[in-house]
């Protein structure tokens, strides 16, 4: 039998998604072009909805490998529900993976609570659906003050909406209630729903601008940020994203939540980790806060992934890739190396 690796010399038939069709919502966004690249790999006959077919940012999509055959552009958007309910027609699943990603409350709080219930609605009323794959967030898990620092965060937790609104963190407020009217709905209408909740994504980008999440890493190479925070994140890889979807969706036991992480670094090791790939950039030294002791980050199991098969890319490479398809797309400029000496950049 081939590999997932050699899927594109697989005879069509043994493609798992062979003569099956799906629709991703949000296709050209970062993680979904990923999505779609990976369901045309499988065989999978791809309706990927976009705001506008005609924007060249999504001709990357028209050259992926089975496009030409087997995926379709279509306009929709997410607080247009008949446009939802047009896209998901002939579909056997649906990957919402749409969203704003700010925490512009004007832009963030509609789209996402309104637009995701819209998606399980239209899903609800189409024939022929048998599950559809949220892309939500880790923002809809952590956000909660009296969390014990030292208990894994796992599938079972849950963000407190009062804290979001608090700290004036939209994209977590509106995400958090984006998941929780998705299963309320769900559980309504009788829609099979399993949700991946990634922490920020990292790794080559499909898509020919800089998303929020690649922005996270850029801003330390360009020089914009001076110092940085005293803070830490968990990271993972976008091909991880992406089968983190394809196994929720073709596991027929799949169901409820799974947190989708690699580890968990404080920005000055994600600094150091940059600095010692890349030498060449001004990366950011100092922290911001340098008085306070630096702030644990919380640990987040990816068990419920790993159990599925996943095998996580580790950070390191993760910015390795990164950085690489910066530069590659001419996003971010190549430098000269830092110095003569041992600081050549490196492949972790
Ligand atoms: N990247 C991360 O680190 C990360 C982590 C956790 C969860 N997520 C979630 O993953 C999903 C994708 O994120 P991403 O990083 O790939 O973001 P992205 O590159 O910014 O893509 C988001 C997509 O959503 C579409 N969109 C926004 N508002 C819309 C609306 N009103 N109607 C229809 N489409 C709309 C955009 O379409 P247009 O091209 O038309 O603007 C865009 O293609 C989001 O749900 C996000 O919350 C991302």
């Amino acid at each position: 039998m081939p590999t997932d690796e050699t899927t594109a010399a697989a005879a069509p038939a043994e493609l798992s998604g062979h003569g099956r069709t799906v629709c991703v919502t949000g296709a050209g966004g970062f993680i979904a072009s990923w999505l779609v690249k990976r369901l045309l790999e499988k065989g999978y006959t791809v309706r990927g909805t976009v705001r506008n077919p005609m924007d060249p940012k999504n001709d990357h999509l028209r050259a992926l490998d089975g496009a030409a055959e087997r995926l379709v552009l279509l306009r929709a958007d997410l607080l247009d529900p008949d446009s939802l309910a047009a896209a998901f027609a002939g579909c056997e699943g649906v990957f919402h993976a749409a969203s704003p990603v700010t925490d512009d409350p004007e832009k963030m709080i509609e789209p996402a609570i309104r637009g995701t219930r819209y998606v399980i609605t239209a899903a609800a009323d189409t024939a022929g659906i048998r599950r559809v794959v949220f892309t939500s967030s880790i923002g809809t898990v952590y956000m909660n003050p009296y969390r014990d620092p030292n208990k894994p965060v796992d599938d079972t937790c849950w963000s407190d909406l009062d804290y979001c609104k608090r700290t004036e963190n939209w994209y977590c407020y509106a995400k958090t209630v984006a998941e929780q009217g998705a299963w309320e709905e769900a559980r309504r209408r009788g829609v099979d729903l399993v949700v991946v909740n990634p922490v920020l994504v990292l790794g080559p980008l499909l898509q020919p601008t800089v998303n929020a999440s690649t922005e996270h890493v850029l801003k330390y190479l360009t020089g914009s940020a001076k110092t940085y925070v005293n803070a830490a994140q968990a990271y993972v890889h976008v091909r991880d994203v992406a089968e983190a979807h394809l196994r929720v969706f073709e596991t027929p036991s799949a169901a409820g939540r799974y947190i989708c992480a690699e580890s968990t670094l404080h920005r000055a090791d994600l600094c150091r980790a940059l600095a010692k790939l890349f030498p060449e950039y001004p990366i950011p030294t100092a922290c911001k806060d340098a008085a306070a002791p630096p702030v644990r980050g919380y640990l987040f199991s990816n068990r419920r992934l790993r159990d599925l098969g996943i095998d996580f890319v580790p950070v390191r490479q993760c910015l390795y890739e990164t950085v690489r398809s910066l530069q590659d797309k001419g996003l971010l400029p190549v430098l000269p190396p830092a110095a003569a000496d041992d600081h050549q950049p490196t492949s972790p």
